[in-house]
């Protein structure tokens, strides 16, 4: 069901020139103009400080969203133009930022470092562009706990929290919001989700790439900020809140909030950190870490992170959740697993081929996005032979098509105004308090080969048990 366009606002973009614009941002207001989706009136201002003309923007925006030919016959490159504009920061700065914004409703987009949303939000103040805006900003949230307390209140000294969207776009991927529909749509799980069935949980975010050219940016942050503290927390609070009272922005970021301050903080001697060395991952050369540009030849940032977690709850209490995260591993895959206890006696333990595993049921969320629940069955044949198969779903086969890209989603919720999957202040201060222990005092480095599963010590973590994926 579509949902009614956006009312009338401008779109403005801070720091417009950068990776996350290009990649993303104006790709995803690309395709939202195509679809009809943008709001029916209002600039797209991009803000940066390198000094481009309204047509310098137009051109790196062709680029990024790679607009053809056909897209100019019919129009819609033509009339996507007309809506860009751009300010240089060192020039105009946000006064003629203001003077160039048409309507009274804007959000602002800040895709900038942490360290400069403090002086942005209270320029935006001294402008008096408050009213009327929704205020975007990336991940991560501050750098470490405390820093994240103070940006919070220099937030709400100038703005509501209802005008305050904190993104993390693993909340905005469909894949990460079916979670929710599984658990909370059906009646059949919910009965078994808890410490009595579960054995264990765990959760894989593996990328095949390097840092892709973000040295400036990695060395500041490393997997514990840039994916940790927000992605693998987000993806563990849908698999674990409890059911909300309703569905919206209150009632499930109230579950969430609950849920990271249940969870214990981490413990450096159940850490692993570990840095990618050169090797081949996913058919590409990746250098090392330590060669990549930008990047301190005796750097110990951390490329790969696993860690063991408990949830200290009634539901919870006792099963113990198995996360990890890296860059240059194996492939891309994105999964959860929730691996059931075993059958109190094995009856067809004779009959078993191969590996009678207890049941685990995946959540693949990229890139095959789907189900899969593994059980036990027989084999045609005249013995009783017992074997594990698959029972999938996949969402592309099924309806005929991808999921859309994260970013196009959460643009539109802003323009909305729906803050369901954006993150609340409380919620982003309790996620700090987990790893907050783990940046102030953190476990020795491991390095492990580009193109590896990360390093052995994250195999040993989770043993007698072993990773799984699908
Ligand atoms: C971003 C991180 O938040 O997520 C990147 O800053 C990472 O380092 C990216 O590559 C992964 O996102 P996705 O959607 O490709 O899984």
């Amino acid at each position: 069901m579509a949902l009614p366009r956006p009312t009338a606002q401008d779109i403005i973009i801070i720091g417009a020139t950068g990776d996350l614009s290009r990649r993303k941002l104006l790709p995803a207001l690309y395709e939202l103009h195509r679809e009809g989706e943008l709001p029916s009136a209002g600039r797209i201002v991009g803000y940066a400080r390198a000094r481009l003309s309204d047509q310098d923007f137009r051109t790196l925006a062709r680029e990024a969203v790679g607009a053809d030919t056909i897209d100019d016959r019919n129009g819609a490159w033509l009339e996507f133009e007309q809506r860009l504009a751009f300010v240089c920061a060192r020039e105009g700065g946000v006064p003629e930022l203001k003077h160039r914004s048409e309507e009274s409703k804007r959000i602002v987009y800040l895709a900038v470092p942490p360290t400069v949303h403090a002086p942005i939000v209270q320029d935006i103040a001294e402008n008096d562009l408050v009213d009327g805006t929704r205020l975007l900003l990336e991940k991560p949230f501050g750098w470490d706990r405390a820093s994240a307390k103070n940006l919070n209140r220099v937030l709400h000294d100038v703005f509501d929290e209802s005008q305050i969207f904190r993104i993390d776009h693993y909340l905005a991927k469909e894949a990460v919001q079916n979670l929710l529909v599984l658990r909370f749509g059906n009646s059949l799980f919910e009965r078994v989700w808890d410490r009595s069935v579960i054995d264990h949980v765990q959760i894989t975010v593996a990328e095949s790439g390097g840092i892709d050219g973000r040295g400036d940016y990695y060395e500041t942050v490393g997997a514990g900020r840039d994916m940790a503290q927000n992605h693998l927390l987000e993806v563990l609070a849908f698999l674990t809140i409890e059911p909300p009272a309703a569905f919206d922005a209150r009632a499930l970021r109230d579950e969430k909030a609950k849920l990271f301050r249940a969870v214990r903080p981490l413990d450096p001697a159940r850490t692993i950190r570990g840095q990618y060395t050169a090797g081949e991952a996913a058919g590409a050369r990746v250098p090392a870490y330590h060669d990549e540009d930008n990047v301190d030849p005796s750097s110990s940032r951390e490329t790969f992170m696993a860690f063991e977690l408990f949830v200290d709850n009634w539901r919870w209490a006792g099963v113990p959740f198995y996360l990890r995260t890296g860059k240059a591993l194996q492939r891309r895959v994105t999964e959860a697993v929730v691996a059931f206890r075993d059958v109190p006696i094995r009856l067809f333990q004779e009959a078993a081929i191969g590996d009678v595993a207890p049941n685990h049921l995946t959540f693949r969320i990229q890139p095959d996005e789907g189900v899969t629940l593994s059980i036990q069955s027989t084999m045609p044949g005249s013995a009783l032979r017992v074997t594990p198969v698959d029972l999938h779903f996949r969402t592309a086969e099924t309806f005929e098509r991808e999921s859309r890209d994260a970013y196009t989603r959460l643009l539109l919720d802003a323009m909305q105004g729906d803050q369901t999957f954006f993150a609340r202040s409380d919620g982003i201060d309790a996620q700090w308090r987990v790893i907050q222990g783990i940046l102030d005092d953190p476990p020795e480095l491991c390095l492990y080969p580009a193109g590896s599963w990360g390093p052995k010590e994250a195999d040993a973590l989770i043993a007698p048990r072993r990773w799984h994926l699908h």
